[in-house]
């Protein structure tokens, strides 16, 4: 069956990493068909909007959606804050329009990186976990969320809002994943201050019953910032709100390395006339502005969301295991991108870090 995806390179490195992640699908013979599309500022520029019902309706049609990142620099007209059209409105968009209400942040520890992190080996070695992020309610989508007034009374509001039905898909979810890894659940939030909190902590204690076999637990989510830097080895599944989501992963990104090392693959639980499951894969960085155009992004961050793909949507997971394998192998072989670059060894740009992927397959 041909694989109909859809890729959004976006702005800033998005298009590099993406170039080099089609290159690798196309090494594979896959049989796919590739639709691109404009989104982010690139599209703001193009048609005014960062996200056009065109390439949202082209996204809803693929069985499967590659995402690179959008965004521009903070002094860029696409940044300003008086702007009603930001970039950032495709990427929400796209999870709202798709119904991709869970966001999987896997956080790995390759062991030839090791040194990468700030935190001691010692506190890394071995780190495999999953942040699991509700993705499509919380203060991202929550109404009102607005800004009013006029200085000096300027005020602001955001919303947070949850469904029990929103909590119960994404904790079951959790569950599930957590039964075919080591079996634990921790889900963090802000009962001790927030009304959605203490939602999230009852709902997910009652199902907690369901799965008499999980270790589950929750915990505050300010502390859990800190425990996941004291031993993040201990953890596995991690559930949590939108917000602390995003938060928590970009924190635990440190844990492995590198923000260009962390795909992510957001999903839905509907699966498409094809009988695969719909989902968009990206990697947790932006479009790392500052270094934009110089051909030294490190792609394995999309790369590995592309063999995500391969195992979510397609259920390809023997070629998603060849893809990873391929990245364990180089980096093994000393092979490191410019962000990486404290390890020592070969550092190499874009292009030959997508070529060295191939190389491995
Ligand atoms: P960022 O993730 O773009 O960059 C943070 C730092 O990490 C930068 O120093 C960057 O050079 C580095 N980095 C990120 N990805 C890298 C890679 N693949 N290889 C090497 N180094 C990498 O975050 P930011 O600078 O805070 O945000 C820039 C823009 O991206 C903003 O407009 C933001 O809103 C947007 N953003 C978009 C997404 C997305 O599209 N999903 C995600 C996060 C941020
Ligand atoms: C992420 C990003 C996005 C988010 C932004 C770009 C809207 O930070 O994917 O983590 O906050 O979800
Ligand atoms: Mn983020």
């Amino acid at each position: 069956m041909k694989l109909t995806i859809a890729a959004l390179p976006g702005d800033g490195i998005g298009p590099e990493v993406m170039t080099e992640t089609l290159n690798v699908l196309r090494a594979m013979n896959l049989d796919m068909d590739v639709r691109e599309g404009l989104v982010g500022g690139i599209s703001m520029d193009t048609h005014g909007v960062a996200l056009t019902d065109d390439t949202l309706h082209m996204a809803q049609q693929a069985d499967a959606v590659l995402f690179g990142a959008v965004g521009g620099p903070a002094n860029s007209p696409w940044s300003n804050p008086a702007n009603k059209v930001r970039p950032e409105q495709a990427i929400l968009g796209l999870r709202k329009g798709l119904g991709l209400f869970a966001n999987l942040r896997p956080v790995k520890v390759y062991d030839a990186l090791i040194d990468a992190s700030t935190l001691k080996p010692e506190v890394v070695r071995g780190v495999d976990m999953i942040i699991l992020r509700e993705l499509t309610g919380g203060c991202y989508f929550g109404k009102p969320q607005e800004n009013r007034g006029e200085a000096p009374n300027r005020e602001a509001v955001d919303t947070t809002f949850y469904t029990e039905g929103e909590v119960r898909r994404l904790m079951r979810m959790a569950f599930d994943l957590a039964r075919g890894r080591r079996k634990k659940v921790v889900q963090a939030d802000k009962a001790n201050v927030m009304a959605t909190g203490r939602l999230w902590r009852a709902v997910a204690n009652e199902m907690a019953k369901e799965y008499p076999d999980v270790a589950y637990e929750d915990v505050l989510a300010d502390a859990l910032s800190m425990h996941l830097l004291r031993t993040p080895r201990s953890y596995d599944v991690i559930a949590t709100e939108n917000l602390f989501g995003d938060i928590l992963s970009d924190e635990a990104a440190m844990i492995a390395g590198s923000m260009g090392m962390m795909p992510s693959a957001s999903l839905g639980d509907d699966m498409n006339a094809h009988g695969f499951r719909r989902g968009l894969y990206e990697p947790i960085h932006g479009s790392a502005p500052d270094i934009a155009g110089e051909g030294i992004a490190n792609p394995i961050a999309m790369i590995l969301s592309a063999a995500m793909m391969l195992r979510w949507s397609f259920g390809l997971a023997r070629e998603a295991d060849r893809i990873e394998r391929a990245v364990e192998k180089l980096l093994a072989d000393g092979i490191r991108s410019m962000d990486l670059k404290s390890l020592g060894g070969k550092t190499v740009g874009t292009r030959e870090l997508g070529a060295a992927v191939i190389e491995r397959l």
